[in-house]
């Protein structure tokens, strides 16, 4: 078996055991029934995952379609709406493809913003995302999106530190580890850059090692609004870091979660 379908299987495997939270999909479930009553939506979870998001919502009643870039984080998806009629996934890359059209909500959460695998320049990848989303809504249509917001980048992602994230072993006996050494921020071009590797071993011993060198733009908060605003959204409410307290303008330093409720004129 290829190191890479043996290493994207664990990682997935690894998500599901270490990024288990609810907290935001019940905040996000909570926002749902203020702003629209009980009434089931049409929604699109954009990187919806092994769908931690999107099958609660299927739960909650609401028809729901979601989508990722990486099959084996949709295997675990697929696994988990089983039995549910009123749901489906599947594979597609968010910056370059066509979400469809007039549904009544668009998920970008799980903090998909600033985790944008894509070929292209990584700030277009976030303005395109949001384009793509205004795209997919009807008129009248909401935008939610959950993301990590700093009012020092600087100080969050200047740090040059040797730390794990994800550990242990995965149902095909792959055992492993995240290494991380830590990231830079340049905040004239706002890209934070890490570098680190996966360390593996297979179920028959074999010692596998990848390197993962990655980079993210790091958006202001205006920078964001404005996106929004270009793509012909209006922000309704926005939620600082899963309260009912709004953002924030600007931010201060007790916001790290920015939740944003954005219809679409
Ligand atoms: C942090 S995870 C969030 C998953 C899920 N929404 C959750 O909250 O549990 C980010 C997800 O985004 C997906 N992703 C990253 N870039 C993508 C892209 N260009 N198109 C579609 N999915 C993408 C990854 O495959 C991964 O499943």
């Amino acid at each position: 078996m290829k190191s890479d379908f043996i290493a994207k299987h664990w990682y997935a495997s690894m998500y599901e055991k270490f990024e288990n939270q609810t907290h935001d999909v019940d905040f996000l479930l909570r926002v749902l029934t203020e702003q629209t009553g009980n009434q089931p939506q049409n929604i699109l979870e954009v990187a919806c995952g092994g769908g931690r998001i999107c099958v609660p919502l299927a739960k909650a009643n609401h028809f729901v379609t979601g989508f990722d870039v990486d099959e084996h984080m949709l295997l675990n998806c697929y696994r988990r709406m089983s039995g549910l009629a009123n749901i489906r996934c599947y594979q597609a890359d968010a910056a370059i493809s066509v979400w469809g059209v007039a549904f009544d909500l668009v998920v970008m959460a799980g903090n998909i913003l600033i985790n944008i695998e894509s070929e292209i320049d990584y700030k277009e990848a976030q303005k395109t995302l949001i384009k793509n989303a205004a795209a997919a809504l009807r008129t009248g249509g909401h935008l939610y999106m959950d993301f990590d917001l700093h009012n020092n980048p600087t100080a969050r992602f200047n740090r040059l530190k040797e730390s794990s994230y994800f550990k242990g072993t995965d149902e095909l006996g792959t055992n492993g580890r995240t290494v991380s050494y830590g990231s830079v921020y340049d905040p004239i071009t706002q890209i934070c850059t890490g570098t680190g590797h996966w360390e593996l071993t297979t179920n028959s011993g074999e010692q596998i090692n990848i390197t993962k060198c990655w980079y993210k733009h790091i958006p202001t908060q205006m920078q964001v609004y404005d996106w929004l605003s270009d793509a012909g959204f209006t922000i309704e409410h926005t939620y600082q870091n899963y309260t009912a307290e709004p953002i924030p303008e600007p931010i201060g330093e007790a916001t790290n979660r920015a939740i944003i409720w954005a219809r679409k004129l």
